[in-house]
This record gives C-alpha cells, structure tokens and sequence, in this order.
C-alpha cells in the first residue's frame, strides 16, 4: 500500500516495520527505547518484536494507560528514566500505542535534551487515523486536554492493522469517529462509504484514505493558521464534554464518543448558524446515534461545558470559534454562536432517540 509522504517524515503501511529495522540499523543510534503503556507492554509488543525479528536490544520504558495519565508527573518520571539510562541526544524512542502515548512519548522526546529522535506506531485505530500525522505532541494540565506540547515531527510512522487485532471493540468504535469525521469536513462519497460498512471490519484502505485527507490538510497548514482548524470539527464541544466525563463520570466517555456527541451538536451549529440542511442534520444524528451509546448532558453542566469550551485553544478574544458543515463533505472554520445556541444544541442532543 503506498506511503503516505508528510511534511518531512513518511507514513508506512503494512511494511512489517523493515523500513524501522533499516532505520535502527542505519548506525545513527546511540541506544533505542520502546516506550509503552501497560497494556500495549501486553498486547503489542510481542507483535512488534516478531515484526522485527526477536529484537530486543532496546531498553523499555513503561506507562500507566489512560488519559488520565497523560500529565506533565508521568512526563517527569520518563525523563528520569531516560536521565538513569544515561539517554544521550543520539537516542531514538519509539513510542508503541495509542494516542497517549504518541501524544506524551512524542513530547518527552521533542523536549529531552532539547530534542531527540521519534517514531511513531500507532496501536489504536484512533491514534492511527489521527495522532500520527500533523506533528502535535502534548500533554493534559488539571485534566484540561493538552493545554502543553510542542509541534514536533517524528521520523517516521508505522500503521499495521496487526495491532488492531487485540484492540476492545469500544476503543475500534472511539477511532471510528474520527473517520466518519473526515467524511464529514472533506468527502461525502467516504461519509456514505463509512455509513454503509462495519466499524468492528475497518479495512486498512479506509484508514489509509482518512490518514491521507488529514494529511493533506496539516501538509497544506502544519501550525494550524486556517485550514487545519476543520480537522476540529466536532471537537470544541466533544472535548469539553470529555473533559466533563473524565473529572464526573465513573466509565468516563471515550476521546471518540465524546467527539461523536460534539459532531451531533456541532452538526445542529452547522444548521443553525451555517448552511447545513436539515436533511443533513437529520442524516448524521441518526447515524451517529445508530452506533454510539446514548449519554445524558445533564442541564447542570450546560454553564461547566460553557467555561471548558472557553478554555479551547482555537478561540480568539474570549470568542468560542467553530468549525462548522457548510454542507456533508465541506466544513468552515472560525465560525461564531452565541452561548444560548451552544446550549440548545447540547438541548438537541438530550432530545434525541436512542
Ligand atoms: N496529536 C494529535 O494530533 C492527536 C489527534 C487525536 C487524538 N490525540 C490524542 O490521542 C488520545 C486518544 O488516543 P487513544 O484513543 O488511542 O487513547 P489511548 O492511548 O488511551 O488508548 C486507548 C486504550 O487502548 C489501549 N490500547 C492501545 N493499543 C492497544 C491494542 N493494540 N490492544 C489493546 N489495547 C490497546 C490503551 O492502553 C488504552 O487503554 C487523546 O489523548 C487525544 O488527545 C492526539
Ligand atoms: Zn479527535
């Protein structure tokens, strides 16, 4: 399948990781660290070392999984660490798992010792279609999602759908949204594509094709001046309610479920205050609500998700910005509503069927 080219690094697919193995070999190296969480140390290390044939002339660095681990105490102990292995600035770390890992392996990496080099493989079919590319890294402050990070580059990115093979169903369906996501601001025909096919039998084609539309749009806008903002669509709403879930709910929203509700809302944002018709509104609600579990937004935290979204890092002068559907398959950025029509579609959501 063919690479996908970024800005400055590549994304290999299916490659059983040889262009890694060339990379580790190529002399350029002082050590390797593999940097996992609990789970990935479990379920995807034991495929990653059959990839590159038993190599196990790496130091591991483990963390404990979930957001809420993805703080600036867990970042402490990885410097350490590598300050214990005596890491030099010619070290490579290879961060193995989900977007948390990417997002707090990358930064480690872009800030130890100024600087040292990263790759990325991707093991949740979230970080797959959306953490590997664009060169974000960041970590979350109070549970406020990445509030710190840096734009960072890694030297390459590994997508192998064998990973996906011990991913819960949940986490498959979490990664989903994002896809449908990218239908929704940039292809229609992959939006029904999408609709008409089975999350739990995603196909490596269809990551590939959402991999290559955020592509092109971070490759067209890397420090997120204009364009790159459609990639929010969904996500100014969808973070405040995951950020909401995380600090109040016992089975805290998944970054994709929360992004499906943001989606829903943002969808009616579209309709009230951009072009979208109610057609189209109708058609991505019912979809989404066809396959993600349905979940309250309590009217008591309309004026908590409110101050969150002012937290947003998109907004400008204390003005909450949007990315809103000009229609299924085109999005705008920087769009503007005013508060009462945030919470009425927060309002919309509540008052759909589940
Ligand atoms: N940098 C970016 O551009 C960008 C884009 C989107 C999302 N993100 C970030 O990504 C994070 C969400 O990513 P995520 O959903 O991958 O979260 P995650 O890393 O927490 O992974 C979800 C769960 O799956 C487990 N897991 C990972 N791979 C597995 C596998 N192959 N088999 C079994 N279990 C596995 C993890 O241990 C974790 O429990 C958020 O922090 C979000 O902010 C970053
Ligand atoms: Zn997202």
């Amino acid at each position: 399948m063919e690479t996908i080219e970024s800005a400055g690094y590549n994304v290999y697919f299916e490659t059983g990781l040889a262009p890694l193995s060339e990379l580790i070999q190529s002399g350029k190296y002082s050590q390797v660290f593999v940097f996992v969480d609990s789970n990935t140390l479990e379920s995807c290390l034991p495929v990653f070392q059959s990839m590159l044939d038993g190599f196990s002339a790496f130091d591991l660095i483990e963390t404990d999984p979930g957001e809420e681990n993805k703080n600036i105490d867990f970042c402490i102990g990885i410097w350490k660490t590598l300050l214990d292995f005596e890491a030099d600035r010619k070290c490579l770390m290879i961060n193995l798992g989900g977007g948390v890992v990417t997002d707090m392996g990358g930064f480690v990496a872009s800030t130890y010792k100024r600087g040292i080099d990263f790759v990325n493989i991707p093991t949740t079919l979230l970080s797959q279609v959306d953490a590997s590319v664009g060169g974000k890294t960041g970590i979350d402050i109070d549970n406020v999602k990445n509030m710190v990070g840096t734009f960072a580059l890694p030297q390459a990115v590994f997508i192998e759908s064998a990973f996906l093979g011990s991913l819960p169903k949940r986490e498959l369906l979490s990664g989903f949204a994002e896809m449908v996501k990218h239908g929704l601001i940039a292809d229609a025909e992959y939006y029904k594509a999408l609709k008409e096919s089975d999350y739990e039998a995603v196909n490596i084609k269809d990551i590939h094709h959402s991999i290559a539309i955020k592509n092109k749009v971070v490759t067209t806008d890397p420090q997120e001046k204009g364009l790159r903002k459609i990639l929010n669509f969904g996500h100014t709403i969808g973070h405040a309610v995951e950020t909401y879930s995380l600090k109040h709910d016992k089975n805290p929203l998944t970054h994709g479920e929360a992004i499906a509700i943001g989606m829903v809302c943002e969808g009616y944002l579209s309709k009230l205050s951009n072009n979208l018709t109610a057609a189209e509104l109708e058609d991505i609600s019912s979809y989404i609500t066809a396959i993600y579990p349905a979940y309250r937004i309590k009217p008591e935290s309309h004026s908590a998700l409110l101050d969150l979204m002012k937290s947003d890092k998109k907004n400008e002068n204390g003005q909450i910005m949007f990315s809103l559907l000009r229609e299924i398959g085109q999005c705008d950025f920087n769009c503007q509503v005013s508060e009462e029509q945030v919470k009425e579609s927060l309002e919309y959501y509540n008052g759909l069927p589940s």
